[in-house]
C-alpha cells in the first residue's frame, strides 16, 4: 500500500499538492549585492524540485530593503525584480512542484551592521540575552504601518506575476508581524495593539491586502504556536487567531513556534521526549484541529519517515513541514519513497567548545554552507565538522559572523 506520505492532496479553496511534503522556508542568503536572485538560487530550487517535495517554500523574501533580516536577503519592491523571479519560478516549479514565496518584515529582528535602524510596534529592546546583537527599535508609525502593508500586496502581486504558484506570510518566528501579535513586545495603545483583536489587525490587514492584490491565489501564514516566553503570544490566542485566519480564506496554516529569545522551532529548549517522537508542535496542531477546519503543515523535528506517516494518520496535521533534513538530501521525499532510507540523522552542530558553542550562529552557517553547496551544483557535506564550518565563515565574511544571531 502507498504510503499517506505521497497521497495528493485539494483542499476546499482549490489548493493543491501531488504529495504531503511541504520544504519549511530556509533563508539562503544566495542574493546579489542588489538583492536580486541568483543562478546558484534557480539551481538550489531545481535541485528542491527534481527531489519530490509537493510544496516547496522559498526562504524569507524581504518587502523593503531598508528592512533586511540577514545581507545577502532577496528583496522584491518593484518591477526589477521580474525577470530573475521569473527565472527563479520557472526552475523551481519543475516537476510539478508548488513554490510559494515566503514575505518577511524582520522588525527588530535585524542583526547590528545591516540596516540603519529598526521598527518595531513599541520601542521595546529583545530580551537583555541578546539585546546588544541587534540595534534599539524605533516604534512605527500608523502611516509606515499602512505602508508595510502594501508593500506585501505588492511583493505578493510580483510573485504572482512572475510564476509562482502561491505565497506565505511570516507570522512567526519574532519578527514584524508576529511581534505585533505579541502581548510582550506590542504595547501600543491604539488600534494596532491592545487585546488580541488590535494585535493581529496588522497580519489581517496584510493577508487582506495580498488577497485583494493576488485574487484567486495559494495564501498561507507560518505562525507560532507560542512564543514560549513569559508573557508572550500564547497557545489560546494562537488559536484564536487561527479560527479568524480560516475565517478570513487562508489556505494553509504552518504551526511553528519561538522567537530569537527563545528559538524552539529549531528543537532549542525542546524537551528530549518532545524531541524523540518528531514534531516539536504537534501536541498544539492536534489542540487547533479541534477548532479549525483548514490545511495545516507542522514544521520542526520530522527525521523518520515513520514519524512523518503517523502525524498524517493522526489527523494531526495535513502537511509534514521538514527543512533542515532538506539542505542535507534535497531529494528526501524520492530516497523515503524508494526506502534507500527510513531516517535522516543530523547531529547537533557543535564544534565541544563551549565558549564557541554559545557565542557562534554554528546551525546557521552550517545550514547555510550547504545551502550553498546545492546551488553551486556541488555535492553536501553531512560530517562536515561545525569548526571548520565556522571558519570558513569567518574567512568569508569575517568577524560579523558572529553578530548574525539569527535563528528563525
Ligand atoms: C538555515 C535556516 C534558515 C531558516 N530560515 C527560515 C526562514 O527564512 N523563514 C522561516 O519561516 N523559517 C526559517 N527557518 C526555520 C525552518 O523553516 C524550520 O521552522 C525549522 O528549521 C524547524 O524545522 P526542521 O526541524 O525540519 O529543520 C530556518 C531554519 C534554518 C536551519
Amino acid at each position: 500500500m502507498e504510503s499517506i506520505l505521497y497521497k495528493e492532496f485539494t483542499s476546499k479553496n482549490g489548493m493543491k499538492s501531488k504529495n504531503r511534503f511541504f520544504k519549511g522556508a530556509m533563508s539562503e542568503g544566495l542574493a546579489d549585492k542588489n538583492h536580486l536572485p541568483t543562478e546558484s538560487l534557480y539551481r538550489l530550487y531545481e535541485k528542491w524540485a527534481e527531489g519530490g517535495t509537493g510544496i516547496v517554500v522559498t526562504g524569507n523574501v524581504m518587502v523593503d530593503r531598508r528592512a533586511l533580516g540577514e545581507p545577502k536577503n532577496v528583496v522584491v519592491e518593484d518591477e526589477k525584480a521580474l525577470p530573475y523571479l521569473e527565472k527563479w519560478a520557472e526552475r523551481g516549479t519543475g516537476n510539478n512542484t508548488e513554490l510559494w514565496m515566503q514575505l518577511n518584515h524582520p522588525g527588530k529582528q535585524s542583526p547590528k551592521g545591516i540596516v540603519s535602524e529598526t521598527v518595531a510596534p513599541s520601542a521595546i529592546p529583545l530580551h537583555k540575552s541578546i539585546s546588544r546583537f541587534f540595534p534599539h527599535p524605533r516604534e512605527i508609525t500608523p502611516t509606515e504601518i499602512a505602508d508595510v502593508i502594501k508593500r506585501f500586496g505588492q511583493s505578493a502581486k510580483l510573485a504572482k506575476t512572475a510564476g509562482f504558484t502561491g505565497v506565505q506570510i511570516h507570522g512567526a518566528h519574532g519578527y514584524l508581524i508576529s511581534q505585533f501579535l505579541s502581548p510582550r513586545h506590542n504595547h501600543r495603545q491604539d488600534e494596532w495593539g491592545g487585546d488580541i483583536h488590535g494585535r493581529m489587525k496588522f497580519l489581517m490587514e496584510v493577508y487582506r491586502e495580498i488577497r485583494s492584490q493576488t485574487g484567486s491565489f495559494p495564501i498561507s501564514v507560518k505562525m507560532n504556536s507560542a512564543d514560549f516566553m513569559k508573557a508572550g503570544f500564547s497557545e489560546e490566542e494562537a488559536i484564536f487567531v487561527a479560527e479568524q485566519l480560516e475565517k478570513e480564506g487562508v489556505d494553509l496554516l504552518e504551526i511553528s513556534g519561538g522567537t530569537y529569545e527563545n528559538p524552539q522551532m529549531t528543537g532549542k529548549n525542546v524537551k528530549e521526549s518532545t524531541k524523540a517522537r518528531e514534531a516539536y508542535f504537534i501536541d498544539f496542531a492536534r489542540k487547533l484541529r479541534k477548532s479549525v477546519d483548514m490545511p495545516l503543515c507542522v514544521t520542526g523535528g520530522f527525521r523518520s519517515k515513520t514519524g512523518m506517516e503517523s502525524a498524517l494518520e493522526s489527523h494531526a496535521t495535513d502537511f509534514v513541514g521538514v527543512a533542515r533534513p532538506l539542505a542535507v538530501y534535497p531529494n528526501l521525499p524520492q530516497l523515503l519513497k524508494e526506502n534507500r532510507i527510513q531516517e535522516v540523522q543530523l547531529a547537533p552542530i557543535k564544534t565541544g567548545l563551549n565558549w564557541i558553542d554559545s557565542r557562534a550562529p554554528l546551525e546557521i552557517t552550517w545550514y547555510s554552507q550547504q545551502l550553498e553547496r546545492i546551488g553551486e551544483g556541488k555535492e553536501v557535506r553531512p560530517n562536515h565538522p561545525a569548526l571548520v564550518s565556522l571558519l570558513q565563515s569567518v574567512l568569508k565574511n569575517g568577524k560579523d559572523v558572529f553578530q548574525m544571531k539569527r535563528v528563525k
